[in-house]
């Protein structure tokens, strides 16, 4: 199906970013923004791409109150001949499916989806960042707006996409990744079996927050998360996917418990390493084997993946009081060698030879 979804364009332009090398995670927004309606009996309607701004909204919206919503997160990349790419946006359709299956939000068709990233990136391609580590952040959410108190699932909905121009998440803005320090997180739990671990939904996050608050504490970033039923396992770094490197196996949850979020990075991280013959599990991983590793000198390597976090090497583990150093605390080879490749292939840099780009046909200038 062909959408066409009209432009109001703002008439006060934002100022940009004076240095892109200082741009910090989500900190500055574009002109523009996507919007779109859903109501009972009439379905998704009304897309428009309007001036980024604030907008009103019913104290007595539902999702104000019982959290009904969802989001992706995904970036666009300009290349060197200024053509304008994202990444794998397939998997993002086919996350959000599942999403708004958990969360009894109404379906929305992945080429609407598309359509919509694709108008509003358009609208404000010339904000895309260049510098090395950057790219322009896209935010898709719905929200159930309906005036209800009940609950039930809303019979009205908003669909919008933000964009944020963007540098990396955990590490030192310097278009480098650095290695950081994380708690291991043995009271409170991230997800557990038939919850929403595996939805992208805001309650994951929200809940998540006071452990990640009581982590900074100990001077670390964030949490690793271990399982919900018996703290033992690992499962995720802060908002994002965990690797193990131990001996020549790198290992990470695997997704079958429903308590994993299935991250893109996740798994190009996966494809990438089977492509190079690196031996990776996807298997239940106890911190007592990490320990064990980290005495014996097998513990190599630590990082964590997602979109927003891209590669994040860990350097050192807070768990039970003790500092556990991860090798020589450096950043280690496998994860540079996934972060050059996948940044390279999402900027063009370097040749897409597993076909994950996706141009979206727009050009801006160099
Ligand atoms: C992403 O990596 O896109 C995420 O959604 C993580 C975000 C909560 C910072």
């Amino acid at each position: 199906m062909t959408y066409n979804f009209p432009v109001t364009r703002t008439q006060h332009p934002k100022p940009r970013p004076e240095d892109e090398t200082k741009l910090g995670f989500a900190r500055y927004f574009t002109d523009h923004m996507f919007v779109m309606d859903y109501d009972e009996g009439q379905g998704w309607h009304d897309g428009r791409i309007v001036p980024h701004e604030p907008f009103l909204i019913e104290p007595a919206s539902c999702v104000l109150h019982y959290a009904q919503m969802m989001f992706e997160g995904m970036k666009a990349y300009r290349t060197p001949d200024g053509s304008v790419q994202i990444f794998r946006p397939d998997m993002n359709i086919a996350r959000m499916a599942r999403t708004n299956e958990r969360m009894c939000i109404p379906e929305l068709p992945g080429d609407l989806f598309l359509a919509a990233v694709k108008a509003v990136i358009e609208a404000d391609a010339d904000w895309i960042p260049t510098a090395p580590g950057t790219a322009l952040y896209i935010r898709p959410f719905i929200f159930g707006d309906e005036v209800s108190f009940s609950v039930l699932p809303a019979k009205h909905y908003k669909f919008m996409i933000i964009l944020s121009p963007t540098g990396s998440y955990y590490a030192a803005n310097d278009g480098g990744i650095t290695t950081t320090r994380i708690y291991v997180q043995d009271n409170y739990i991230r997800a557990a079996k038939g919850g929403t671990g595996y939805a992208k939904v805001g309650g994951n996050y929200g809940g998540g927050m006071r452990a990640s608050q009581d982590a900074m504490k100990y001077n670390c970033k964030d949490v690793l998360w271990l399982d919900a039923a018996e703290h033992k396992y690992v499962e995720e770094i802060g908002t994002s996917n965990a690797f193990f490197r131990i001996a020549d196996e790198v290992i990470t949850a695997p997704l079958d418990s429903g308590t994993i979020l299935p991250g893109i990075t996740r798994n190009s991280v996966i494809q990438l390493l089977k492509k190079w013959g690196v031996k990776v599990s996807e298997r239940k991983l106890s911190i007592d084997e990490i320990v064990e590793a980290s005495k014996n000198g097998t513990l190599q390597e630590i990082f964590a993946s997602g979109t927003a976090a891209v590669i994040s090497p860990i350097g050192w583990l807070n768990y039970n009081g003790k500092e556990i150093e991860v090798a020589d605390t450096k950043v280690g080879p496998i994860a540079q060698k996934l972060y050059d490749t996948l940044y390279g292939i999402q900027t063009g840099t370097v040749e897409d030879f597993m076909g994950w780009t996706y141009p979206l046909g727009i050009t801006v200038g160099k």
